[in-house]
């Protein structure tokens, strides 16, 4: 079904919008974006769908199996391949959108049904000079990619058209995500909120002999009831040395008394995520021994946040954590020398071996890259990206000055957005001082 409809009267959509910048890029491109494939967890049991980041960011579809076909040129086309409507399978998995809701619901110039996929996608690659599609088994659309550029390769000499070379959407798409536009900021916010409410959940939760997946339930279940269609990401619980493991998921110990809990979490809402991680005391107060990391890490994260502004770079803002984590070692007496010649030679990663920070979006590790050129991304307003720097006393590492803080872990995590004149951190709901963590901790705040 072909045509205008009502919804397309009024003010671009963000997904327009986007789309509108997309074609400005495309040139006489063809970009092609199957929906995320749906995965399983065992056997035939399916995890909840998750849509796929790019299709959603140009079109708003979230439906499985769904096509959309954005065809470059003087006059660009949005064909988008829903499935069709099917009482038995609705039955089974729930409503399914279908062409004609599809066509006011995502405005494109043509919807067709899923099942006309073959016997339409051949001429739209055809029309292209390049394909934009990510090869992925099994989506059904790679095999007509392939023979779109074969029959350009045999026949292109002769019709000097057709498509010749196949191009990741990412080269395009990637740098448009970097920058967030208004209703994607909007977006994040409400992730943020949910992640501080899973986060003070989990706090409330915590105490000496409670089960770290006691704090993962409080948390996940703050998220679930505050509208979050799930956690971004498998939330981490490190009670004790469990938080020097970077990526510890278990969650399956208990904490100790007077141990510290590591607790990284973050509510995926809009599919859009939050990425928050604070160290908690579980017995409400730091020892001294905890306190003194905690500070240098609480150090590192004002100092990073306090670069970040368009101008500066993305390695700036690692820099400058670097700075004050070596110093903190050198403070803690666990590294000796001077400063410039440790980071030099890199001895502080035994304990903090992590960037500071990475894009934050659709995807928990937004995609953009980290260097341009050679040289590291600058900064510009728009951009979102996390700031999590942290020290982790593994007790297989620490010897010497290290042993007096063995198996603390520390990290602490805020999500900031780059302004016209600075920054803006997200996260800033959520305390990271100590003494406001023990305030938080003891109910005060
Ligand atoms: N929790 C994963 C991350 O912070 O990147
Ligand atoms: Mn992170
Ligand atoms: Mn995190």
């Amino acid at each position: 079904m072909d045509g205008v409809t009502e919804s397309q009267v009024g003010p671009p959509s963000p997904f327009e919008r986007r789309r509108e910048k997309l074609f400005a890029q495309l040139g006489g491109g063809v970009m092609v974006l199957p929906a995320a494939p749906t995965r399983f967890r065992s056997r035939d049991t399916e995890y909840r769908y998750r849509p796929d980041s790019e299709l959603f960011y140009l079109t708003g579809v979230t439906e499985p199996e769904a096509v959309a076909v954005l065809v470059g040129g003087e006059e660009p086309r949005f064909t988008l391949f829903v499935r069709p409507r099917d009482p038995d399978a609705e039955f089974w998995a729930g409503p399914r959108m279908g062409v004609d809701r599809a066509l006011s619901a995502f405005s494109p110039d043509d919807c067709h049904s899923v099942k006309e996929l073959a016997q339409r996608l051949a001429s739209l690659l055809d029309g292209g000079d390049r394909i934009f599609y990510r090869t992925r088994h099994g989506d059904g659309v790679g095999t007509f990619v392939s023979a779109a550029l074969e029959r350009a390769r045999a026949r292109g000499p002769r019709t000097g058209g057709g498509p010749r070379a196949l191009v990741d959407p990412g080269e395009v798409l990637d740098d448009m995500r970097l920058i967030k536009d208004e209703q994607e900021i909007e977006a994040l916010r409400k992730a943020v909120a949910i992640s501080i409410a899973g986060q003070r959940a989990g706090a409330r939760s915590l105490g000496g002999g409670v089960p770290e997946r006691t704090v993962e339930a409080a948390v996940e279940g703050a998220f679930r009831r505050e509208g979050a269609a799930a956690p971004g990401f498998a939330t981490i619980v490190g009670s004790g040395t469990n938080a020097c493991v970077l990526h510890y998921v278990d969650n399956e110990d208990t904490v100790q008394e007077g141990a510290l809990v590591l607790l990284d979490a973050g509510a995926e809402v809009g599919l859009y995520n939050g990425d928050i991680t604070r160290t908690y005391p579980a017995s409400g107060h730091f020892s001294e021994e905890q306190r003194a990391v905690y500070d240098v890490v609480d150090g590192a994260r004002t100092a990073a946040i306090s670069v970040a502004q368009p101008g500066a770079t993305i390695a700036d803002v690692h820099a400058a954590a670097t700075v004050v984590i070596v110093d903190g070692l050198v403070t803690l007496g666990v590294l000796s020398g001077d400063r410039d010649d440790l980071i030099e030679q890199g001895v502080h990663k035994a304990f903090f071996p992590h960037q500071t920070s990475h894009w934050l979006g659709l995807d928990l590790h937004d995609p953009g890259d980290y260097t341009r050129g050679g040289a590291s991304r600058v900064l510009e307003p728009g951009m979102v990206f996390t700031v999590e720097p942290g020290l982790y006393f593994r007790p297989e590492l620490s010897k010497g000055g290290a042993a007096r803080y063995s198996g603390i872990g520390v990290r602490i995590e805020d999500d900031v957005l780059i302004t016209a004149d600075g920054n803006e951190v997200l996260t800033a709901g959520l305390p990271t001082a100590a003494e406001d963590m023990e305030a938080m901790l003891a109910g005060e705040e």
